[in-house]
């Protein structure tokens, strides 16, 4: 039986393996899969550092996610976002003035003896009408009193912003690594299932955002979804670096075709 002539009739007749792709196809794959790989580390990272403790204590926990979402109802947004995304830009010190003063009321004139200095030197840059960015103004004590309300969590306006770009972004990422995944020599329902996996998984923590900002229970919904996709990700990443390398095309991988003017001669 003539090997080089079943190979090239099998190729097109049945669906193309990574051991049919080019030298050229894998290294463009493999190249893909890794940057791939590493953009998501560092976005937990970023999520772990950007999150953990807003409720005041250290560490990344569920609580934090929550309070992200539906807020700290017993505190102030400003407070939360102190403790959280904007607690790089203060002094631990500043920080426990600016709370303090939150807690006891707020007071007017307290502000301008105390506070108002401290919100001028860090956060008046950013936070002002001439910086032109959408964020809260706190640049006087009126627009303060916006924010030092009780916390809602994030706005629904950022959550659109968010939310937004995360599909668009999300569902690119995931189709490439599902094209270059369609390859991988597994069972069939193996492989449609991970294949949709990330798919669903984030339109599932996207959608537990929302849910979470009006229940805070939701939270592990955020959490398992976040997780579910990291791990249909990695398994797809894993498989894939390990098939294009190391899966040698076995010897019983013939189309019908050629196995059946096999079967004749
Ligand atoms: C380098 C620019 C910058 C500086 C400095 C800065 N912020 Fe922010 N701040 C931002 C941006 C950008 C956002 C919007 C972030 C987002 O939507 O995730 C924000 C958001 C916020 C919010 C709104 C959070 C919410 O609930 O949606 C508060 C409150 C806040 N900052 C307070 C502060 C305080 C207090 C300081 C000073 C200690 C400070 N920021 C310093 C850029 C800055």
């Amino acid at each position: 039986m003539n090997e080089t002539r079943d190979a090239v009739i099998c190729s097109t007749e049945r669906p193309r393996r990574f051991y049919d792709c080019t030298l050229n196809e894998k290294l463009l794959y493999t190249a893909f899969l890794l940057l791939v790989g590493i953009a998501y580390l560092m976005a937990l990272t970023y999520l772990y550092t950007e999150y953990e403790g807003i409720d005041g204590k250290p560490g990344l926990s569920l609580e934090d996610i929550a309070e992200n979402y539906y807020g700290n109802r017993s505190g102030t947004r400003l407070e939360a976002a102190l403790r959280g995304p904007m607690a790089g830009y203060i002094e631990t010190e500043q920080r426990h003035h600016v709370v303090e003063w939150l807690k006891s009321g707020a007071s007017k004139s307290d502000y301008g003896n105390r506070i108002e200095p401290i919100l001028t030197e860090r956060c008046v840059v950013c936070h002002s009408t001439a910086s032109g960015l959408k964020i809260p103004d706190l640049s006087s004590y009126e627009r303060i009193k916006q924010v030092s309300n009780v916390d809602t969590g994030v706005s629904l306006h950022s959550l659109m912003k968010v939310s937004h770009i995360h599909l668009f972004g999300i569902a690119l990422v995931a189709l490439g690594i599902g094209l270059v995944f369609r390859f991988a020599l597994l069972p069939h329902w193996f492989q449609h299932t991970l294949t949709l996996l990330p798919f669903v998984a984030i339109f599932t923590d996207i959608a537990a955002w929302f849910l979470t900002k009006w229940d805070p229970f939701y939270a592990y919904t955020v959490v398992s979804a976040g997780g579910l996709l990291g791990l249909a990700w990695a398994m797809q990443i894993v498989i894939s670096l390990y098939q294009i390398w190391f899966l040698p095309q076995r010897a019983q991988v013939r189309c019908s075709v050629a196995q059946q003017s096999g079967n004749h001669e």
